[in-house]
């Protein structure tokens, strides 16, 4: 949703804003580098701010949206109709957009670089191609956007400019497969928002390499008509993009139904309730919404848990060391569960791979209200944690089932 809004806006300032944006070229670059650098200081806890602004600051420059979007509209640029003025607009801009791009995305660069875990590092997993492609995405960017300059391009040779400017092909499918790479997990996890904004990107990223392919081929053999050719095939790309989309969204309804419909005779456990919050809910990072919407969709939570929170109080588990697991944002949490005199005496985590940072907020909160023998019912997951509290509190169910 957001991606839609943002791709939206930029249009329209793109649009309206034309004039402003090749004027005060200069202005608004200084503007970006300030913007991005503030994010990162947001980002980093640095700089107090109001939970709706670290939403934004999360969505626009944590995950770099924003700055996306504007690299999308300089590569779709050049295969849009030359009668569309908003084309025209973004081509007479494209070189500005493309600096002001680079400037933002700085912000996601640092931040998601400061996550990287080099001691969980190694080769051939999910994470490493994740970095892999992204080290060299940055540095295709330097090259590209030093380039962008007027001032520099002026002292290059128009053919060496253009074979510098040829590497931005290979920066747009590195950064596609960035993107598939990082909605690999929560794709995994049914999120339906990952597969919202993987559909949009594969959209856009498939129908620009549709069209560059026709103009290369229409450029070579001028005597064909490529036009009813690209016309059917975009239409099948839009078909197959649909039914794909149609098919993940049932994949991910149809494993929450079965979760969602038991045996008459069973009751629901802990673990069956949580995983039958609809996937929905669980988008990461909702630091605005998160609150109030988990409070009225967990009713169904909340009142397994108290049930469980009583039986907890009258000591009914047996006494002993257990280990629980579940699922968190990038895989497996293992907890290691202590019970003294019937009920939970220590808490241990015994492996995960959830950035550190967003895993300790998450588990400093919960590890705490649990020992304190809280009401259970009250522990909501932590905004901006949201996969690791619902990770956390998992393994620990799993783990107490065990004591049962
Ligand atoms: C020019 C460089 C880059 C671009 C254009 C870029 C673009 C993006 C985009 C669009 C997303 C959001 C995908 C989505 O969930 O919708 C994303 C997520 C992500 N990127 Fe990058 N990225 C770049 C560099 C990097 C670097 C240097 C790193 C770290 C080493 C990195 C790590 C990540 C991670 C971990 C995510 C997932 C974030 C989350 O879901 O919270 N990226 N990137």
């Amino acid at each position: 949703m957001m991606l839609f809004f943002i791709i939206f806006l930029v249009g329209i300032a793109i649009y309206f804003a034309d004039d402003i944006l090749r004027r005060h070229a200069k202005a608004i670059y200084l503007f970006s580098i300030l913007c991005s650098f503030c994010a990162f200081l947001v980002l980093e806890d640095k700089i107090p701010a109001f939970r709706t602004i670290q939403y934004l600051v999360q969505e626009l420059f944590g995950k770099g949206i924003l700055a996306s979007v504007l690299f999308l509209y300089v590569m779709i640029a050049p295969v849009l109709s030359k009668q569309w003025t908003l084309r025209k607009k973004i081509y007479g801009l494209r070189a500005n957009l493309a600096i002001i791009a680079s400037f933002l995305i700085f912000s996601h660069n640092l931040f998601q670089s400061r996550r990287v875990d080099l001691v969980a590092f190694s080769f051939g997993t999910i994470d490493s191609f994740v970095y892999l492609s992204s080290l060299w995405m940055v540095i295709l960017l330097i090259p590209l956007t030093v380039t962008s300059f007027a001032s520099i391009r002026k002292k290059i040779a128009v053919k060496q400019w253009k074979k510098i400017q040829k590497l931005s092909y290979l920066f747009y499918t590195l950064f596609y497969i960035h993107i598939v790479l990082v909605s690999w997990g929560p794709l995994q996890m049914g999120n339906t928002g990952a597969i919202q904004n993987l559909i949009v990107y594969t959209f856009i990223f498939g129908t620009y390499a549709l069209f560059r392919i026709g103009i290369v081929i229409q450029n070579k053999y001028k005597e064909i008509s490529l036009k009813p050719y690209l016309a059917r095939s975009f239409s099948g790309f839009i078909c197959l993009l649909f039914l794909v989309y149609l098919a993940l969204c049932h994949q991910t309804e149809a494993s929450y139904a079965s979760i969602e419909s038991p045996s008459k005779n069973s009751t629901l456990t802990i673990q069956e309730t949580l995983e039958a919050i609809p996937s929905s809910l669980q988008e990461s990072v909702q630091l605005e919404t998160q609150g109030s919407q988990e409070s009225k969709q967990d009713t169904k939570k909340s009142s397994a848990f108290s049930k469980e929170t009583k039986a907890e109080e009258g000591g009914i588990y047996k006494d002993g060391t257990y280990q629980g697991s579940a699922k968190g944002y990038r895989g497996n949490i293992e907890i290691e569960v202590e019970i003294q005199g019937g009920k939970i005496s220590d808490l241990k985590v015994l492996s995960s791979r959830e950035d550190q940072k967003y895993f300790q907020r998450a588990w400093n909160y919960l590890s705490q209200k649990i020992l304190e023998g809280k009401e259970t019912a009250e522990l909501d997951t932590v905004s901006g944690a949201t996969y690791s509290s619902k990770g956390i509190r998992n393994a620990i169910q799993n783990a107490l089932e065990q004591a049962q």
